[in-house]
């Protein structure tokens, strides 16, 4: 397989994205606004719109000390970035459905009717799941809201990384979550670039795409 450097001029939405590792210290995110760029990631789609994700961010001295133990390889963006936020997905979502299917009914987007059948589906299919399946959907609707995540912060003129490389257990622990229930499943970290951007290559449609 053939790999090429990405750059289509057409499309900047996605091509701006690029790993940052090292940022500006001295930017500083308020809550206000990292609220903003959660919130609008949070269009997301979700299984079910249950959007399972949550958000654990580490912004202040305490929480950057908190998270630094379980950040092997990625000290870098640990020191510099302006906050750090760890996704998890949540086992338990199918317990969210009365109220999304609630809320729905509430903006008269659906019927009390409508909203009756689709709990009575969504209960029983949830519990259908295996502990598996289960978690493969979360993962699924995590990565939707990590990408959308890395965009809404480029859209606040921030850049992000998205960090695979820290200790799981370890972090579920000292933030004594239920592992039971909460899945670590990526950390981000977000700040202004102080780095020039690394380019980086993509496979060919051709090479990883068959039409039939
Ligand atoms: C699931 C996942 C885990 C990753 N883990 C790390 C990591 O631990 N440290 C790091 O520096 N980059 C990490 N990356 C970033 C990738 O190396 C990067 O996205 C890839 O090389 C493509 O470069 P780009 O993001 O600039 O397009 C991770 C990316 C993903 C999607």
């Amino acid at each position: 397989m053939q790999l090429k450097k990405v750059k289509n001029q057409k499309n900047t939405l996605f091509t701006d994205r690029v790993s940052i590792r090292q940022y500006d210290k001295s930017v500083k995110i308020s809550r206000e606004e990292m609220t903003n760029i959660l919130q609008d990631a949070m269009t997301a789609p979700s299984s079910f719109n249950l959007q399972p994700w949550r958000f654990f961010i580490f912004d202040t001295n305490e929480g950057k000390e908190l998270i630094k133990p379980f950040m092997m390889f990625n000290q870098m963006q640990w020191e510099t970035s302006s906050a750090l936020i760890a996704i998890y997905g949540d086992m338990d979502n199918y317990s969210s459905a009365d109220k999304v299917l609630s809320a729905n009914v509430e903006f008269n987007l659906i019927t009390q009717e409508y909203k009756d059948k689709m709990l009575e589906m969504m209960t029983s299919y949830g519990a259908s799941y295996t502990e598996d399946r289960l978690k493969n959907s979360i993962f699924l609707d995590c990565g939707f809201i990590i990408m959308q995540l890395m965009l809404s912060a480029k859209n606040y003129g921030y850049d992000t990384n998205p960090i695979g490389g820290f200790m799981r257990k370890e972090l579920t622990e000292t933030l004594k979550l239920d592992p039971q229930r909460y899945i670590p499943i990526l950390l981000l970290s977000i700040g202004k670039a102080s780095e020039q951007a690394k380019e980086s290559v993509r496979f060919s449609v051709e090479d990883i795409t068959q039409w039939r």
